[in-house]
């Protein structure tokens, strides 16, 4: 009964933690794709959001602490090993997964990682239920030989094998690893953030939108964060960073790559438009207007 629900979180951990070791963007903390951008882009609206600092601090040991994690749990559930265990570790990466990256899904229950907490349950109280796992086998071996080697050194050898192949795996993952994109850096891009308009409407000052460029400004009607940018010289537009999805905000890349939302990595060109899920509509597009050397709501 249980089988093809531990095959589907296998699965899903041993993904979610090798293509974080695959992709180098995830350890840069100066992509907009990476851990720390993630942390940094959730930090204020989590519910946990205080105890973030020391992870926003070193977002590489951590994001390397969860990739590991991630694919330890995958690795216990697809064969079996130390299975509650896994369970309740899987269980724990969901629960700070819901409290920070997907905390304002909507509807609540639309968040993956609620569903992956409350479906690694039934493999919590109940194991394998000995049906093609090492924890079953090593049971059946206790009951054939009691008096033969010692249970706990055959667990601690079939764990070191299950850690030799998840080190293979990250390893080989780490092989190919997808180079870091050229961030806006250098490209007069960089994301910038400007005061707050000042005066009423105002988004920010033209001279400080660099052409090719965007910087990230505080909307003064809705008070969300917003990108103020300027394509081609003297042609200034304005999108809302909340992410269509689940409400992150997105980070400006550059033109060419546009948008990417650090939670689950929905992208958008540098019109708003959506390129890539899960997001399904594009950003919203805020209307300015130029009026002495500022770009206001109109
Ligand atoms: S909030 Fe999920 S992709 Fe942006």
């Amino acid at each position: 009964v249980l089988l093809p629900l531990r095959a589907f979180l296998a699965v899903v951990y041993l993904d979610g933690g090798i293509s974080k070791i695959a992709d180098s963007r995830f350890l840069d903390p100066s992509s907009p794709a990476s851990m720390h951008a993630t942390v940094v882009a959730v930090r204020h609206s989590s519910p946990i959001g205080g105890l973030l600092g020391p992870v926003q601090d070193h977002s590489v040991g951590f994001g390397l602490m969860m990739a590991i994690a991630e694919a330890a749990v995958g690795l216990g559930l697809l064969f079996g090993l130390f299975t509650r265990i896994a369970a309740a570790g899987g269980m724990a990466l969901a629960l700070s997964l819901w409290l920070t990256v997907s905390w304002h899904a909507a509807p609540w229950f639309t968040s993956a990682d609620v569903v992956y907490l409350l479906a690694l349950t039934p493999l919590l109280i109940a194991g394998t239920g000995g049906v093609l796992s090492a924890d079953g086998w090593l049971a059946t071996v206790r009951e054939r030989h009691p008096s033969g080697t010692d249970d706990r050194t055959r667990r601690v050898l079939l764990a070191g094998g299950a850690a030799v192949l998840g080190a293979l795996l990250i390893g080989g993952a780490s092989l190919f690893r997808r180079p870091t994109s050229s961030s806006a850096a250098g490209r007069g891009g960089v994301p910038q953030t400007s005061a707050p308009g000042e005066n009423g409407q105002n988004l920010t000052e033209t001279a400080k939108v660099p052409v090719g460029g965007a910087v990230e400004v505080t909307d003064p009607v809705t008070g969300n964060q917003a990108w103020v940018l300027q394509l081609t010289a003297g042609h200034f537009t304005a999108l809302d960073a909340a992410c269509p999805h689940q409400g992150c905000p997105v980070s400006f890349v550059s033109p060419q790559d546009g948008f990417t939302c650090p939670c689950h990595g929905s992208q958008f060109d540098a019109s708003g438009h959506v390129l890539r899920g899960p997001a399904t509509r594009d950003l919203s597009t805020i209307p300015v207007t130029v009026s002495g050397g500022d770009v206001r709501r109109s």
